[in-house]
């Protein structure tokens, strides 16, 4: 089945391809012969997804065709010539470039959503745009042929899909400056080492070790799993008291609400 307001014909003028079975929603970035390149037409087509969910959708899955997982953005939108059919990129020239901007993050923001949990399956390369993809997901199972880089800097430009926070959220701004600044590449080894990766498995088993984590995941009660991930998220914001008094409260709606549906 596909989402009915995320047009699939949309969907592939960004180079995406939506599956929805039942409680798990896939999204592929499909566009292999550029290594799954992104253009605003991926992140719209990505925020359409997000904004069309149906609402029994409980795992989100994201992944690349071809040999790489997403080779970030699409470099010809650099170029005077840009990518036929496709709108530039927003020129720093317009007065309402952030919000174009903005309008590119929202194809990233909604995957934090506590509704959901998102799962990055990343084999081959994720760089810039695809590692922000990546690292915009709340879970990341790589293949052991995956590699981040950070690329943006390296091109004269600050990395500006929501990446940033959960970069540094998850290896600190010491290795977030490293890491960004030289450009460099990081292997499936070292980014279980930065935890920057749940699990690392052969490329062959990528698939098989996904079913599984979407298996364990929908065994959970759903609404307890949404209340959990809106918790677990509040956290890091909070101190231990207002943490403990969130905490209550989830319990009470959560027990309450089991209550009034008997
Ligand atoms: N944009 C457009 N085309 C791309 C592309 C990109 N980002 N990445 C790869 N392609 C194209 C190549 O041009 C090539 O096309 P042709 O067959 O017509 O020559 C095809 O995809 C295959 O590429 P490679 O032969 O290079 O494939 P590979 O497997 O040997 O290497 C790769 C893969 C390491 C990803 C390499 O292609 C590469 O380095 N790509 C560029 C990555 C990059 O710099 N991306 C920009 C990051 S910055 C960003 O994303 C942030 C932002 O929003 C501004």
């Amino acid at each position: 089945m596909t989402a009915s307001q995320a047009d699939d014909s949309e969907l592939a003028a960004g180079g995406l391809r939506l599956r929805i079975d039942g409680a798990v929603a896939t999204i592929t970035l499909a566009r292999p012969e550029r290594r799954n390149a992104m253009t605003p037409s991926t992140w719209r087509g990505l925020a359409a997804i997000g904004a069309s969910l149906p609402p029994d959708v409980r795992v989100v899955v994201l992944r690349g065709a071809g040999p790489s997982f997403c080779a970030g953005i699409d470099l010809r939108l650099f170029t005077p010539e840009g990518v036929p059919g496709e709108e530039p990129v927003a020129s720093a020239a317009d007065p309402d470039f952030e919000q174009h901007v903005a309008g590119y993050q929202a194809g990233y923001l909604w995957l934090r959503n506590p509704d959901i949990v998102s799962i990055a399956a990343v084999h081959g390369h994720a760089i810039g745009a695809g590692f922000q993809l990546a690292l915009a997901c709340d879970l990341r199972i790589l293949a052991d042929d995956a590699q981040f880089c950070m690329k943006e800097p390296a091109l004269g430009l600050v990395p500006d899909l929501t990446g940033t926070k959960p970069l540094v959220d998850i290896v600190g701004l010491s290795r977030a400056i490293e890491l960004c600044l030289t450009a460099r590449m990081v292997s499936a080894a070292e980014a279980v080492l930065l935890r920057l990766a749940e699990l690392v498995v052969p490329a062959a088993e990528l698939d098989d070790a996904v079913r599984d984590l979407v298996g364990a995941l929908l065994a959970t009660d759903a609404a307890a799993a949404r209340a959990t991930k809106a918790l677990l998220a509040h956290a890091s914001g909070a101190t231990l008291a207002e943490q403990a008094a969130a905490e209550r409260q989830a319990q009470a709606r959560l027990l309450r609400s089991r209550l009034a549906d008997g």
